[in-house]
């Protein structure tokens, strides 16, 4: 089997969501948005770097003259614990007032950074704000977090691929899959 990028060894564990599951999950939310933004032409915030393979894939899902942008935001440093701290690394290129916009990330954990992103956006007076993730925790109520838009519910394991990394690894990945901590073999949880 092609994993890609030769980037599978020690450090990839039990895989979680298959490309394939994850490429019909996605059609499936590109077919909702493209029903629900019929007659708008929603913007799409990729929330970098993490997900920029969702976002491609999303965009190319929604059957509607879609505009894209990026922000990148960084809560976790270099580790797999969070700072609890959220800072702005990259804004926005475009003005999002009176857009549709459509903020997309690649996972909900504590909704820290998305906590942060819609106080920052909502300031931007956009027409409309919705939150389209590809992944949320068990745990994580993403209705009171306001995320419209969840591809899948994953536990608490740390994972990897199809964007998400460790220390820039394993972005380059097609599926998602738990990460093993080299030397101990354990996955960390959040
Ligand atoms: P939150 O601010 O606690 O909701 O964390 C969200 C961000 O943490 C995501 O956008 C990811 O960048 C990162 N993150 C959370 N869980 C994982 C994981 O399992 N693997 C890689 N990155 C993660
Ligand atoms: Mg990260």
């Amino acid at each position: 089997m092609v994993v890609g990028g030769g980037a599978r060894d020690e450090g990839v564990g039990e895989i979680v969501l298959s490309e394939q599951e994850i490429a019909a999950r996605v059609a499936e939310l590109g077919a909702e948005l493209t029903l629900d933004y019929a007659g708008r032409n929603p913007l799409l915030v990729c929330v970098l770097k993490g997900a920029y393979s969702f976002l491609t894939d999303l965009a190319r899902a929604i059957d509607l003259p879609v505009a894209v942008d990026f922000i990148a935001v960084e809560s976790y440093g270099s580790s797999t614990r969070t700072s609890g701290v959220v800072r702005l690394v990259k804004d926005l290129d475009q003005d999002i007032a009176g857009r549709n916009v459509i903020l997309v990330e690649d996972i909900i954990d504590s909704g820290l950074t998305l906590r942060y992103l819609r106080r920052n956006l909502m300031a931007r007076s956009p027409e409309s704000l919705e939150v389209a993730a590809l992944l949320a925790r068990d745990a994580t109520d993403t209705a009171k977090l306001g995320v419209r838009y969840v591809g899948f519910r994953v536990p608490n394991d740390f994972l990897v691929g199809y964007g998400l990394d460790v220390d820039e690894r394993y972005r380059n990945l097609r599926f998602l899959a738990k990460y093993v901590e080299p030397g101990t073999g354990d996955t960390p949880t959040l």
